[in-house]
């Protein structure tokens, strides 16, 4: 059998990069998939690259809450549950602390960090009904290691990192059977960083960073958020995996 066989899977940000070869990734794994995401025109095409019929696109702010309240009355009504929650959505804004406005700061604490808290507020419910849910939550590197200008994406993928251990905590606690680990990448191909590929000289300081010697793609994310989000990471809760070719081994 398929690794998630049947489950009813939420992926945020799923429109482009690390969320939509997941989204691939899970249908592939048998799962029925809800693709959100703030870029309409995006979900339609990332729905025509989805193996299977039965997906479905949400258009979706996760930063409203009020949007994540009506996404959960509709999941209850069509499903009666969730088994997967991939809070991937996100973006970095980069510069010095100097030069990084409070606007600008709450936007990337907002769309990061605050959009996990409304997502496990307002699914929690949903995941325990499922009786073996599972949350994937999207840091990086930069939630274990800083660098320099970009303090507002560090501080928000180091919350991420420690959200996910509370809500580890707290599940355990209750007993629900709900899983939560948090994922790290590093350097990886994306619309998010072609930008910065694109240049010669950031891209050869990527480069060195890399002790494997490449950048990633989006599918090796993928294929470790599948293993996170199934029967085969039963035993981990809480937990922090690291998919950066060596990059914070160094
Ligand atoms: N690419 C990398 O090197 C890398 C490394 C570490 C972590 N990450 C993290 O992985 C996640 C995905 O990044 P990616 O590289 O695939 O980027 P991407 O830009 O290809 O995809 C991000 C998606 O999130 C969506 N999004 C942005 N704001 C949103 C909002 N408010 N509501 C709903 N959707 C929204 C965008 O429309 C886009 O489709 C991000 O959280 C990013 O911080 C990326």
């Amino acid at each position: 059998m398929s690794a998630l066989q049947d489950r009813i899977a939420l992926v945020t940000g799923a429109a482009s990069g690390i969320g939509l070869a997941t989204a691939r990734r899970f249908a592939d794994e048998g799962a029925q998939v809800l693709i959100a995401d703030l870029d309409a025109a995006g979900l339609t095409r990332a729905l025509d690259a989805m193996p299977g019929s039965r997906h479905e696109a949400i258009t979706l702010d996760v930063t409203d809450e009020p949007a994540w309240i009506a996404l959960a009355s509709r999941i209850e009504r069509q499903f009666g549950h969730l088994d997967v929650l991939f809070n991937n959505a996100g973006f970095g804004k980069f510069g010095s602390i100097a030069d990084t406005s409070l606007d600008m700061w709450r936007s990337v604490i907002g769309v990061n960090l605050d959009s996990i808290f409304l997502a496990t507020k307002y699914m929690l419910p949903l995941l325990e009904a499922s009786g073996h849910g599972s949350i994937i939550n999207m840091s990086s590197i930069r939630g274990i290691a800083a660098a320099p200008d970009c303090a507002s994406y560090c501080a928000a993928k180091g919350g991420v990192r420690m959200f996910t251990k509370a809500t580890a905590l707290e599940c355990a606690a209750a007993g629900n059977g709900v899983r939560a680990n948090s994922i790290h990448p590093g350097h990886v191909a994306t619309p998010l960083t072609a930008a910065a590929h694109g240049d010669p000289q950031v891209a050869r300081r990527l480069l060195d960073d890399v002790p494997i010697g490449r950048i990633g793609v989006p599918e090796e994310i993928a294929d470790a958020v599948v293993f996170l989000a199934s029967d085969a990471a039963r035993y981990m809760t809480g937990a922090e995996l690291v998919v950066d070719g060596g990059s914070t081994a160094q």
